[in-house]
């Protein structure tokens, strides 16, 4: 059956905006605050990476420090080890998410290490986390292809979804990286991870480079997922992906979901509003073909 409910979890200012031209500490300040207006519980504002190899994520800290905060929001940032957690726990984020991959090839050319040595750096990050009450989130890149090991198997991105999962990470989000996966392909990966990872701690993280991601979204509606991430005005990509383009547009998804009676929590006027103003702070075309249809 159909969920009646489904929870969006918000990218564009960390998967997008890393991945886009610099914008200024204010600008995604405001963004932030614009979707936590919108109605958006669960936003990704930060990532606590190396600046060398993200510059654009440089202002994190300012970042989170910045936002004013609303009531029953909350804030994550992505922590690839300790120096992260450190400086995530110094900026008061809400929750922190770990990244691995099913793929030897986009683990080292991301993080520059392999799978097994990601899983390691991570057990003491779980352990301080913990320490902090800090939920942490985990995700798992290359699930449906990677721009490196090519076809990538769904029982591998299963394997790498439970290790995840057992350390203590409440959910765990699949990311189809580079946007290859098409819907009946989507659905099996999703049902091979759900016989070791309860379907409802898994997130969908459908990247649009081919246009696929709203169809293999709607392929795993059924399947017992609750979350699904997305990125307002299809923002960004990742510098690790070539040609990879933002994730499948929230206003795209809202507009879906509430079309079939599916509930966001999300005021969709706000959100296209939101999306066009780091569209405009961005000096691009808003990426939503909602938000462009309905802002005519
Ligand atoms: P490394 O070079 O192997 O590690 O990088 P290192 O520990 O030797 O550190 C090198 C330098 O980085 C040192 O500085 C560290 O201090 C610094 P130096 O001494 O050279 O001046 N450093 C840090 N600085 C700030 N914050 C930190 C941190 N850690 C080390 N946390 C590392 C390893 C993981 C740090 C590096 O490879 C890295 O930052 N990778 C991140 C790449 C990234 O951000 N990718 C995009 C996000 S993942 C994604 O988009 C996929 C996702 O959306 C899901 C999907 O779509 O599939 C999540
Ligand atoms: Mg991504």
């Amino acid at each position: 059956a159909l969920p009646s409910h489904i929870s969006l979890f918000e990218v564009g200012p960390r998967d997008g905006l890393q991945n886009e031209k610099q914008v200024t500490t204010a600008d995604k300040i405001l963004l932030v605050e614009n979707l936590a207006s919108a109605g958006v519980n669960r936003i990704e504002a930060a990532s606590f990476v190396s600046p060398k190899w993200v510059p654009q994520m440089a202002d994190s800290g300012e970042v989170l420090k910045g936002i004013s905060r609303v009531a029953g929001v909350r804030y994550s940032a992505l922590t690839p080890n300790l120096k992260g957690l450190e400086l995530a726990l110094d900026a008061n984020a809400s929750e922190v998410a770990v990244f691995a991959a099913a793929s030897e090839g986009f683990s080292q050319k991301n993080i520059n290490c392999s799978i097994e040595e990601s899983i390691e750096r991570f057990i003491p990050l779980m352990e301080k986390a913990k320490e902090h009450n800090l939920p942490v989130r985990g995700y798992v890149s290359c699930v449906l292809g990677c721009p490196y090991d090519g076809e990538i198997a769904a029982s591998e991105v299963a394997r790498v979804s439970e290790i995840l999962y057992k350390l203590g990470c409440y959910e765990i989000s699949l990311g189809d990286t580079i946007g290859v996966g098409t819907p009946a392909k989507a659905r099996k990966m999703v049902e091979a991870v759900a016989a070791k990872v309860p379907a409802d701690k898994l997130a969908l993280h459908f990247h649009d480079t081919y246009g696929q991601a709203l169809a293999n979204i709607l392929a795993c509606l059924e399947t017992g997922i609750r979350t699904v991430d997305t990125s307002v005005a299809g923002l960004g990509g990742c510098p690790y992906a070539k040609g990879a383009s933002g994730n499948l547009a929230s206003e795209d998804l809202v507009y879906m979901l509430h079309g079939m009676g599916i509930d966001t929590g999300i005021d969709l006027g706000k959100l296209i509003e939101a999306g066009n103003r780091i569209s405009a702070a961005l000096g691009r075309q808003n990426g939503s073909k909602v938000a462009r249809a309905l802002s005519v």
